[in-house]
């Protein structure tokens, strides 16, 4: 398919932000420079079998070294925001001491945004995590909690008022699921109770993490970056209604709800109770933390999902869907598993299935259930076989068909009166996708990683153009799939 081109584009709101996202430990290398201590993905990488072809972030994008260079590509690009996350192993010693070589990396780059007239969107935690800190127990254990409480004020006092918008955690869904019970994401564990444990720190070091920016900056924009799922059932059946009950309990509601209600919902409370530490380690006055007003909402969405219950993989099959039960499972053993929900779908490189209107389903859900706080897709974009052709080009149409597909649904969305306030594309160049190590590509630069050299590909000049027009070429609702 390609997109119309006899129909009038559709329009975005005035003001709607555009920008485009990357991650310290997926970008920056310099892994042993200027006092940065070890995290927990220096030692997962390092693991055998853990991460394809034995990829570590040691020199990634080394970004570190060429930041001036790539501002000036952001400026190219012509993003309003840029969206990068700090490393807290660069910030704060093993000791606990504040390394102002570390510091002074993102006071650099927070000038130069400015000076570029891009505005500042800070990540303060997408899971670089120290490694002493996980030898002594990770986010399974209170101290680390007020760790994170302790570096974030570092970097608020360093940054302060210059930060346009704040992000406290990203997608602390995959921290935590990945990373304790399913372990493929560092630290690599396999531990439920310790992952409902972590998931319950993680929440309190973003209340924690809010209270602390505002303490410092009262009008700071802060907010926390869920990569909630659009999931669907795949039938009304009673098996498959409890597994989507489910698997939403544990994506979607175990954040929501405590975010917005206060409170941890009583099915997965219910769920996790034989979980040990599990959900004890909840102590008076956590939920209220957790529940600290926040400015906006960050969303990550790449894929939806369906869902069929226990038993029910033959059905899935012999309907030509195919639902991949995860071993161990964070839902409980007794559930079914998630699949795409059509067959008929293209999928990405990375094997995700591509709906756009599944962004739109859950955009919908989360402004009619929970908040009508502005909401920021915070990452969005497509993994795909790029190649460098012999002109030193990279045609990389199916990212840009993916990106229109799912900024069509964000206008639907706007048309539906969700409160929608910015889009960021994942990612502004090439970088180290955590297990994947180098084998996959989601930016709209391309990253030579022999010789660093940087090229924009067709979806760079076609996202530039987005931005400057502020539209989008149309696509019919059938386009969007
Ligand atoms: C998200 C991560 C981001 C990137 C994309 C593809 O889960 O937040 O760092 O790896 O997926």
């Amino acid at each position: 398919m390609s997109p119309a081109t006899n129909a009038t584009p559709r329009s975005f709101p005035e003001g709607f932000l555009w920008g485009t996202a990357t991650a310290s430990y997926q970008i920056e290398g310099a892994a042993f420079e200027d006092g940065r201590i070890p995290s927990i993905w220096d030692t997962f990488s390092r693991t055998p079998g853990k991460v394809l072809n034995g990829d570590t972030g040691d020199i990634a994008c080394d970004h570190y070294h060429r930041v001036d260079a790539d501002l000036d590509l952001l400026a190219e690009l012509g993003v309003e925001a840029y969206r990068f996350s700090i490393a807290w192993p660069r910030v704060i010693t093993a000791d606990g001491a504040v390394n102002d070589k570390g510091v002074a990396f993102y006071k650099n780059l927070v000038a130069g945004l400015k000076a570029r007239n891009i505005k500042p969107v800070v990540t303060l935690y997408h899971w670089d995590l120290p490694q002493h800190l996980e030898d002594n127990g990770g986010w399974v254990v209170r101290s680390t909690v007020d760790a994170f409480e302790a570096y974030v004020k570092v970097v608020v006092d360093a940054l302060g008022a210059d930060v346009y918008q704040w992000i406290t955690l990203n997608e602390p869904w995959c921290a935590t699921w990945l990373g304790y019970a399913i372990g493929v994401h560092a630290p690599g564990l396999t531990d439920l109770g310790k992952a409902v444990a972590a998931h319950h720190h993680m929440m309190l070091g973003h209340g924690r993490a809010v209270n602390a920016i505002k303490a410092v900056v009262p009008d700071a924009q802060v907010g926390i970056t869920l990569n909630l799922a659009a999931l669907r059932p795949m039938s009304d059946n009673e098996e498959d209604m409890a597994a989507y009950r489910r698997f939403d309990g544990n994506q979607n509601r175990i954040y929501l709800d405590p975010l917005f209600k206060g409170s941890y919902p009583q099915d997965m409370l219910d769920h996790y109770a034989p979980q040990s530490p599990g959900f004890s380690v909840i102590q008076d006055g956590d939920l209220e933390v957790i529940a600290a007003p926040c400015d906006f909402l960050g969303i990550n969405f790449y894929s939806p999902g369906m869902i069929g219950g226990k038993g029910r993989e033959d059905v899935a099959r012999s309907m030509g869907y195919n639902i991949f039960p995860g071993e161990p499972n964070p839902f409980g053993d007794d559930m079914g598993g998630i699949g795409p929900s059509n067959p008929r779908h293209k999928t990405t490189a990375m094997g995700w299935e591509i709906d756009a209107r599944g962004l739109n389903e859950l955009l919908t859900r989360v402004s009619n259930e929970y908040t009508k706080l502005p909401i920021v897709i915070t990452e969005n974009g497509m993994a795909c076989h790029d190649y460098v052709n012999q002109l030193g080009q990279v045609h990389d149409a199916d990212r840009i068909e993916y990106i229109n597909q799912h900024l069509s649904a964000c206008l639907d969305a706007l048309d539906a009166g969700v409160n929608l306030a910015g889009y960021f594309v994942w990612s502004f160049m090439d970088n180290y996708e955590w297990a994947l190590g180098y084998g996959r590509r989601f930016g709209v630069t391309w990253v030579d990683f022999d010789t660093q050299r940087r090229i924009p590909k067709d979806s760079f000049y076609w996202y530039q153009n987005v931005i400057r027009t502020n539209e989008v070429p149309y696509l019919t609702p059938d386009q969007q799939h």
